[in-house]
């Protein structure tokens, strides 16, 4: 966010991670308020732990897709999760990478098959079509398709009907949401920036892009029901130079050192919250299977972060050893089990692949949290 002389009220807000989920909720000024000490239910239906919908509900239809964040909705999530890139003429569009063959049909357009090449992309060689060499006009002559069909043979049905959604697209959906029922009333929306230093080597500045259209549309303030992440420190320091609206620092798995008391203070100078691997909160020992919590979780609450952590899905192919359920990697394992373990751990919200499933481990931990 913004940096004026003076902390900002959602600085202010945000050290207490329960009052800041409220006052991002839109609830009442929360220091004083027990219904807000609870979580804003009395002023709003937003629950804590966060349910947020990766890249919508992406366990069942093609991610990135208005479908996708349609039934994630349907499913009562609290956020849903665009991941951002741009196109060659400036516009943000929903996709986790920039290479567009492994969730669109492009490889089965013709006119494009000049476009294949490879390039370095923060420091990975990768081969395929790229978003930045594309018009957004192009782009929406492409499908979204099943990222892993081995895994969600099912959401193949599905190949081919749905577009690439622009940014402006994904919020027009999220502000119609909004204005329906109790539920959508609340529903946030939780924007991430990639490759942003890779872009701006290109003259693409996606952090730009992403303030402007937040500005546009009402959404830089402190108290937006926004926040926008990064992997890229430098990234998420650039938005929060330019709008109000909170950051959250994400952490990869191979990288602990962004985890360390000393790491998080200097996370704390610009960030409102950590979007950590989930490893780096409850990890996954030698033996595939999942140990004791660590101390980020508390250490990030010290110093007024929140903490997000990605990606609870639940087929046996992606549970620790111990919550699978037979032998079929596509299979459903016991996916209650480990989401609710991780949501014993005192985060602040999690990425999940499947709202449902996350949505129902998170009634029954409230439900058994203090006994
Ligand atoms: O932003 C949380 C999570 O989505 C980060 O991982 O690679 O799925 O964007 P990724
Ligand atoms: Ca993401």
């Amino acid at each position: 966010m913004r940096r004026t002389t003076a902390p900002s009220p959602s600085r202010i807000a945000l050290t207490t991670p329960l009052i800041a989920l409220a006052v991002l909720a839109g609830a009442a000024p929360a220091a004083a308020d027990p219904a807000a000490e609870r979580g804003g239910r009395e002023e709003s239906l937003i629950e804590v732990p966060w349910v947020i919908a990766h890249r919508g509900a992406s366990a069942y239809r093609p991610e990135h897709t208005i479908a996708a964040y349609r039934l994630a909705v349907r499913q009562r999530a609290d956020v849903i999760e665009p991941d951002l890139v741009p196109t060659r003429d400036g516009h943000l569009i929903a996709r986790h990478e920039n290479e567009l063959g492994g969730t669109t049909d492009v490889a089965d357009h013709p006119e494009f098959a000049d476009r294949r090449t490879t390039k370095t992309i923060d420091g990975v060689r990768v081969t395929g079509w790229f978003a930045e060499d594309f018009t957004l006009a192009e782009i929406k002559t492409l499908r979204a398709v099943e990222r892993i069909p081995d895994i969600r043979p099912r959401n193949t049905r599905y190949d081919g009907r749905y577009e690439i959604p622009t940014f402006a697209e994904v919020l027009d959906y999220w502000a119609d949401a909004r204005g329906h029922g109790r539920h959508g009333r609340d529903l946030r929306i939780i924007p991430e920036l990639k490759h942003g230093g890779y872009f701006d080597s290109l003259g693409l500045d996606t952090e730009e892009m992403l303030a402007e259209e937040l500005a546009e549309r009402g959404l830089d303030g402190a108290d937006a029901p926004v926040v926008v992440q990064s992997f890229e420190p430098g990234s998420a320091r650039e938005v929060d130079s330019l709008v109000d609206t909170p950051v959250v620092q994400l952490i990869s798995g191979n990288r602990a050192d962004l985890t360390t008391p000393e790491a998080l203070d200097g996370i704390a100078e610009y960030a409102d919250a950590i979007g950590p691997d989930v490893r780096h909160v409850l990890p996954i020992g030698a033996d595939g299977r999942a140990g004791e919590p660590t101390p980020l979780v508390a250490d990030a609450h010290d110093r007024g972060l929140l903490v997000t952590p990605y990606t609870l899905r639940s087929e046996n192919a992606h549970l620790p050893d111990g919550y699978d359920r037979g032998t079929d990697p596509t299979a459903y394992g016991d996916h209650r089990a480990y989401y609710t373990a991780v949501l014993r751990t005192g985060v602040d919200g999690v990425f999940s692949d499947s709202p449902d499933h996350l949505y129902a481990a998170r009634a029954h931990f409230l439900k058994h949290r203090d006994r």
